[in-house]
């Protein structure tokens, strides 16, 4: 029997935010943020409370070409630590993933991971991303 969609099925519902404080580091950069979820969500790119979300409000580039949606590739990270506190991928995501360049197991749309607050979450922001980012600067 079916128990309908999961909050995460599909990128116009929200994810459940973080119940406690976290710690999230943006490499290469080496910034790390205290998130606090009573801070969430910083704005409205992606998901509230989702990677995306947080590097926006903290002036960290992040490419993010359809604005948040699951609709590009464009904001692809690599969760290098932490991934355990990021809740899995949803079908419409990992369709988007495959067309990521540098795809990796641990591949995610930043504007679709909410870090639900349990572990330390580190992430990479791959080179071409950065690149394009600082070339075509968003509002
Ligand atoms: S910004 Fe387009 S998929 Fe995340």
């Amino acid at each position: 029997m079916s128990e309908g969609p999961t909050p995460n099925e599909t990128s116009s519902e929200t994810a459940a935010l973080p119940r406690r404080p976290y710690s999230l580091t943006f490499m290469p950069q080496e910034v790390t943020i205290e998130v606090d979820p009573a801070d969430l969500p910083f704005g409205d790119h992606g998901l509230p409370g989702s990677i995306l979300d947080i590097a926006m409000g903290h002036d960290i580039d992040l490419e993010h070409a359809c604005g948040g949606v699951a609709a590009c590739s464009t904001c692809h990270i690599l969760v290098r630590g932490g991934s355990d506190s990021c809740p899995e991928a949803n079908e419409l995501e990992e369709d988007m993933l495959d067309q990521a360049p540098g795809l990796e197991l641990c591949s995610r749309l930043a504007c679709q991971t909410v870090p639900d607050g349990n572990n330390s979450v580190v992430v990479e922001i791959p080179d071409w991303n950065r690149n394009f980012a600082r070339e075509a600067p968003h509002s």
